[in-house]
């Protein structure tokens, strides 16, 4: 098991200092889907427990939420971009293959000396990423990381297969990981996968080679679609919760009963009953906040997690386990130790605000001088061409 206990001998902690959600204010019930596919809110609401998801507009797209939210959780840790030297993006609906939705969130809020990549592990993503952030920043070789679990999965549904469609909704979660010689933050990792299960959930890409030409025509605009087998990935979800939040807690050094709140991935009430009785705790333990938002996959944890602390649920010194699930098969649990933070106050909103229109306008304007220079780069050659003909004219004009 890829376990990581980091009481070892870092010197260095990687806490939680800010956290932050954005949703879509379009809000579709589940009256809504119903109108799509022969379904009803009455199944829905007894076999999964949703009752409505946000759905993105078409000005919204995965970096813009997430973009969003890392404003958010960047005014709570009361960090300027520029201070970070991580982004890290987990999502499983990046725009592109490539330049990375972490990328295009990095050049958005101007975080100039950050590295920037997408991880892919499903609806776990966000728990990979927080680990891979948080031991970059005990390993010493950097100070601030941000970490975002953003999705826009209403691009990628069938919406012709009530067995999925009905499920999952688009959001972003993210939080600001700090380094610091105080005990608590981040305190273990466990991070699993089963490969050999991956053909029950996933979506096709542009390297896939059972994505068939047939499929390609019937929606050439968006061909890769999400395919489940629910049962088996049920089954799956409720297995693997117990045993890998028992681990989390070992390796940090904590019993299961110093937990104060354990934030799993939100894809079905039935999955948290299950996983509440496996672990023997009562169920009020688990955060759930699947009714309002549905399945938002590498944002649920997030997204559940900020929700937690505004409710106040979550209190500093306070254990928390988080606990995501889904398409390799992968799975992933961590216990933090929640961070006492003061409210910020190095920088206010307006010099916030300023620094984020300063940004755009960078950006904006290196943007114009790459076209430009591409442009100088296409006319220069063609500017040859013709000094060649023009002396080549010159040349048989005087013999
Ligand atoms: O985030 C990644 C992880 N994903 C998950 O954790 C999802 C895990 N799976 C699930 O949450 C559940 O398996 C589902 C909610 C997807 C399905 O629930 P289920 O209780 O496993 O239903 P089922 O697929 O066994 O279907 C039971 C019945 C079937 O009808 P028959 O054959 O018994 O007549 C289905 O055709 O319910 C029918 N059904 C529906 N009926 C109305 C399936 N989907 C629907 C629907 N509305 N949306």
């Amino acid at each position: 098991m890829a376990a990581t206990n980091f009481n070892g001998s870092s010197p260095y902690y990687a806490h939680i200092v800010g956290w932050g959600l954005a949703v879509p204010d379009n809000v579709m019930t589940n009256d809504d889907v119903s109108a799509i596919v022969d379904t009803s809110d009455e199944w829905i609401v007894a076999r999964t427990g949703i009752r409505e998801r946000r759905i993105a507009t078409e000005r919204e797209s995965t970096s813009t939420l997430g973009l969003k939210a890392a404003q958010v959780a960047l005014e709570k840790a009361d960090l300027l971009p520029i201070e970070l030297d991580l982004i890290i993006c987990a999502t499983s609906t990046p725009e592109n293959i490539f330049p990375s939705s972490a990328s295009l969130i990095q050049d958005w809020l101007g975080a100039s000396k950050a590295g920037a990549f997408d991880l892919s592990a499903a609806c776990s993503g966000f728990v990979y990423a927080l680990q891979m952030a948080a031991q970059s920043i005990r390993s010493g070789a950097i100070s601030h990381a941000l970490v975002i679990g953003s999705e826009t999965m209403s691009r990628v549904l069938n919406w012709q297969d009530r067995g999925t469609c009905i499920l999952f909704g688009d959001g972003a979660g993210a939080v600001v990981l700090e380094r610091s010689t105080e005990p608590g933050g981040v305190l273990s990792g466990v991070l699993r996968s089963d490969g050999s299960g991956g053909d029950l959930l996933g979506i096709p890409s542009v390297g896939s080679i059972d994505v068939s030409l047939a499929q390609i025509a019937v929606d050439g605009h968006r061909p890769y679609k999400m395919h489940m087998s629910g049962g088996e990935v049920f089954k799956f979800a409720t297995r693997v919760i117990g045993d890998s939040v028992r681990q989390a807690c070992t390796d940090a050094g904590i019993t299961l009963d110093e937990l104060a709140l354990i934030v799993p991935h939100q894809a079905n009430l039935r999955i948290i009953d299950a996983a509440a009785r496996a672990l023997g705790v009562n169920k009020s333990l688990f955060m759930c906040n699947l009714d309002r938002y549905g399945n938002t996959s590498s944002a649920s944890i997030p997204i559940a997690l900020a929700e937690a602390e505004a409710q106040g649920r979550i209190k500093p010194g306070d254990y928390v386990a988080m606990v995501g699930f889904g398409g390799g098969l992968t799975w992933a649990a961590a216990v933090v130790q929640w961070t006492e933070r003061q409210a910020g106050t190095r920088f206010g909103t307006p010099r916030r605000q300023f620094s984020y229109t300063l940004s755009s306008a960078r950006s904006t304007a290196r943007r114009i001088g790459k076209r430009y220079s591409e442009l100088l780069n296409r006319v220069r050659p063609e500017r040859g061409r013709m000094e060649r003909l023009r002396r080549r004219i010159e040349k048989s004009e005087l013999e």
